[in-house]
């Protein structure tokens, strides 16, 4: 496996690999790597015969006081890691090959990035907008893959595709979850085990949203009302929201329709965690539950 620090050296790598007329699979990530990482990275593999792996804790999606310093790190780690999965390149650049001196551009994802996490986090979904495609810019990757869990970056990335031209093909995979349903999340190291219970709720409360619309519930108002309670219920988390989306402008739609979504985001202490699920027949699987969203995007407009 390749462990590649600099820009150029990227790019050179991935030229030769395109030049021998083999396709390469991108998995973007900010380390600290867990199951959720690995489902995409096993998604690359059964795409392309190339997988890089990004690893870059990108500054500019952390806003003033959010958790970028204390952001967990193992790099050394992760690259064993990457290393037994038999991923083919690692580019783990520091943030000054990233954005170097006089650095200036960035990209505005537009609306869609000023809800939800966005009008918690202003700014964010710029600096994760900024950043993947300048990742795509240097790997020129056939193919992407993001995880469900992010669903907000989801629509956000594939909305910047589809506007800038970008010749990539995104994979979703759905989420990854800890036996007790809980999102595996890097961000879940920071749990002490009473937060770390505490924030279960969070799944069970979409979970719950899933049940009313599977008991015949189309009607966004009610759904949210039960979600919202079920996270009142547990003095130990704290809403930011909690809320029903059209997967393809975020916006809440007249009734809950098959690839709508249910999301939220809630503190459990100092620990921000967001979860999502997707609508649909109950007997329907996770990955086919993307295919539905997938399906409401390529609907014409
Ligand atoms: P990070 O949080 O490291 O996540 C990297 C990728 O892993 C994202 O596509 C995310 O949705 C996916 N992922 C995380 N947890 C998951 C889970 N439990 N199940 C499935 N997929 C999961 O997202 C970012 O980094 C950054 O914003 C990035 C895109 C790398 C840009 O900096």
């Amino acid at each position: 496996m390749q462990t590649v620090s600099s820009v150029e050296e990227m790019k050179r790598y991935c030229r030769a690999v395109h030049t021998r007329g083999r396709a390469i699979g991108l998995v973007p990530t900010m380390g600290a790597l867990h199951d959720g990482h690995f489902g995409l990275i096993q998604r690359a593999q059964s795409k392309c015969p190339v997988v890089v792996v990004s690893i870059f804790v990108n500054p500019t999606q952390f806003g003033a006081g959010e958790d970028f310093e204390a952001y967990p790190r193992n790099l050394e780690q992760d690259i064993r890691a990457l290393e037994s999965l038999r991923v083919d390149a690692v580019f783990a650049p520091d943030a000054g090959a990233v954005y170097p001196p006089g650095f200036s551009t960035h990209v505005d994802p537009g609306r869609m990035a000023a809800t939800l996490e966005g009008a918690v986090r202003p700014g964010h979904f710029r600096g994760v907008a900024t950043v993947v495609l300048k990742l795509f810019q240097i790997v020129q990757p056939d193919v992407a893959c993001f995880g469900q869990k992010d669903f907000q970056q989801v629509v956000i990335i594939r909305q910047l595709v589809e506007d800038l031209n970008v010749d990539v093909q995104l994979e979703i995979v759905p989420t990854v979850r800890e036996p007790d349903g809980l999102a595996k999340s890097s961000r879940n190291f920071y749990l002490n085990s009473e937060e770390r219970q505490a924030a279960t709720v969070l799944p069970r409360a979409l979970h719950r949203a899933q049940e009313l619309w599977w008991a015949g519930e189309r009607s966004p108002a009610p759904v949210i009302n039960a979600m919202q309670h079920a996270l009142a219920a547990e003095p130990r988390l704290q809403a930011d929201y909690v809320t029903i989306r059209e997967p393809r402008r975020l916006e809440i739609p007249e009734t809950i329709e098959p690839g709508s979504v249910a999301l939220g985001a809630v503190r459990v202490g100092s620990t921000r965690l967001i979860d999502n699920v997707i609508f649909g027949p109950r007997e329907m699987s996770d990955a086919k539950l993307v295919d539905l969203v997938l399906a409401r995007y390529s609907r014409p407009r």
